[in-house]
């Protein structure tokens, strides 16, 4: 196993609109993430991503960028961003911005000249199409719902957007372009960041054909995917991303990829193929998908969990690499979807935590997991700021019939916003994120959920993630020890080893509010075992024939 320092590392992820507002205006901001960074020393990440600080007219929060080379104004200036990154340096740590260049914001001067006529130099910039009978070019449809083509009346033409109508879909098959976004990545990695997350990436290249997607039951829109998912040229454009950019630069690179699969990611990720060093895969995320997509909330069972987190450890054992993540910021808390956001909440965050940073890859850790934070439900439909959870009310309400209550229901479980209410510091007003009014409501718990109080708990969420990282940094196993799935029947208990030279671990997390029993293999006990970390006091010697208690967790350390 090769080692490297990216391997070693723990990522984690601030949402600067929710992170931290230093000026009162309600919106976090860089000087805000200045103020916490001891908090994050303290935590003992190596690596933060930054969600998108561009120029953004902020239609998806940022992931429309207007100006690839400029901090948005309400974040703060380049200034604020160079005193960011020294500081982070200072500290030992490292910085990965979001690179978000499947699209750009209309507001992009690019697309300003673009849309300005057919034969402006910056057209081919974009994708544009004549209409077909006087309709879209085709069928496909919007992430964010309704179609991804709009029409723009000044040239008579349609462009693609694989996102909103304000995220015009960038021309990868154009030279010019690819060189322009080269250039930017230059600029910023001479600024001396570490590296980059790569938005929705394998998206870069589409099928020249534009076909029709095939139409679900019912659907009004095709499924455009199998024409831009993994298309044609993806790994030419990131090999060229790597010669042209990254090449001489030793940072960290992950590219979002959904629908991705572990023998893509093999591909993506090999390590003699010049692309990237992980991905994020969705199948885990994609869980209780149904016919209305992750609106459906349907049931998810653990032994599918499993065997797709462990399809993915195996897959990619020896030459890829593994990110390991349960949340980020379009996905609900992690605590409240595969956890107990009750009764349990410590015990299962904690559990949920081990699972995942016992496995093996690069784990990321998203703001305010750390603290135990859970889903939000609001009221009203008018408390939400997500772009895809509004679209998406407007469409299943006002055309498919849902009632209110039905789609309020399935937000509370899936809305995105779940993950941007501000980070809970402490139990003063806003949970002492603003002095003014939040971009959105703090999640009411805030008095009993907050930084505060689980930094002064020896006990709490923050503590156990804390030695989690410790742990990492101890023990060459957590990072390289290779992965078998345990017990891959039970629907109770995820269990797991990892080996590496002669040592095992054994991890045993229990996913259910009772308690569970289990019968190991006969081999693990003719090894002599400590407890390196578990949710629940008792300590034993050798390994405990015990029930797990509900959400208990238990690591052990074999020799
Ligand atoms: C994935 C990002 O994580 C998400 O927040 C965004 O809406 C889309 N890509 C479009 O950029």
């Amino acid at each position: 196993m090769d080692k490297a320092w990216w391997k070693e590392a723990v990522v984690y992820q601030v949402y600067p609109r929710s992170f931290m507002d230093s000026d009162g205006d309600g919106i976090g901001d860089i000087n805000g993430i200045l103020m916490k960074l001891d908090y994050l020393q303290e935590l003992g990440v190596n690596v933060i991503w930054l969600s998108p600080v561009y120029q953004s007219p902020n239609d998806d929060n940022g992931y429309d960028i207007s100006d690839y080379k400029a901090i948005m104004t309400e974040f703060g200036t380049m200034a604020d961003f160079d005193r960011l990154l020294k500081a982070v340096h200072e500290r030992g740590m490292k910085i990965m911005m979001d690179l978000v260049v499947n699209h750009s914001s209309d507001e992009h001067p690019w697309f300003e000249e673009s849309r300005s006529s057919k034969d402006n130099p910056k057209r081919d910039y974009y994708i544009w199409k004549p209409g077909r009978n006087g309709k879209e070019p085709n069928n496909w449809e919007s992430i964010f719902k309704g179609s991804a083509w709009e029409y723009d009346e000044r040239t008579d033409e349609y462009y693609l957007h694989l996102f909103s109508r304000k995220q015009p879909d960038l021309n990868w098959e154009n030279p010019k372009l690819r060189e322009e976004i080269y250039s930017i990545m230059t600029w910023w990695l001479n600024k001396g960041v570490d590296g980059f997350r790569m938005d929705v990436i394998n998206f870069l290249s589409k099928d020249q054909s534009y076909s029709d997607g095939a139409i679900q039951h019912e659907k009004q829109y095709g499924d455009g995917s199998p024409f831009f998912l993994n298309g044609p040229r993806i790994h030419e454009f990131l090999q060229e991303i790597n010669q042209r950019a990254l090449s001489g630069h030793d940072v960290i690179t992950v590219g979002e990829m959904p629908g991705v699969t572990p023998e893509e990611a093999q591909l993506f990720t090999g390590k003699d193929r010049g692309e990237l060093h992980m991905v994020f895969q969705f199948e885990h995320m994609d869980l209780g998908k149904g016919p209305e997509g992750k609106w459906s909330n349907d049931k998810w069972k653990l032994t599918e969990l499993k065997r797709i987190l462990s399809k993915w450890q195996t897959g990619l054992e020896g030459d890829g690499w593994n990110s390991l993540y349960w949340n980020n910021h379009d996905q609900p808390r992690v605590v409240s979807r595969f956890g107990h956001d009750g009764k349990y909440r410590i015990e299962s965050a904690k559990m949920l935590a081990a699972c995942l940073h016992m496995l093996q890859g690069t784990p990321y850790i998203y703001q305010g997991e750390e603290l135990g934070m859970t889903n939000v439900a609001f009221e009203s439909i008018d408390e939400y700021r997500d772009i895809e959870t509004l679209n998406s009310y407007d469409e299943l309400v006002h055309s498919h019939g849902w009632s209110k209550e039905r789609m309020m229901s399935a937000i509370h479980a899936r809305s995105r916003d779940n993950a941007r209410t501000p980070i809970q510091w402490n139990d003063s007003r806003n949970g002492g994120f603003t002095k003014g009014t939040p971009w959105i409501k703090v999640n009411p718990n805030f008095p009993e959920i907050n930084a505060e109080k689980a930094y002064n708990d020896p006990n709490s969420i923050f503590h156990f993630y804390k030695k989690l990282i410790q742990l990492r940094k101890e023990h060459d196993i957590v990072v390289y020890g290779r992965f078998e799935l345990l017990l891959p029947d039970d629907e109770r208990i995820f269990a797991y080893t990892r080996s590496f030279e002669e040592e095992k671990l054994l991890v045993l997390c229990n996913f259910k509010e009772e308690q569970a029993s289990y019968t190991l293999p006969e081999e693990l006990h003719a090894y002599s075992a400590t407890k390196l970390i578990g949710n629940y006091d008792q300590e034993e010697e050798g390994i405990s024939s015990k029930p797990l208690q509900p959400y208990e967790c238990r690591v052990y350390h074999l020799k």
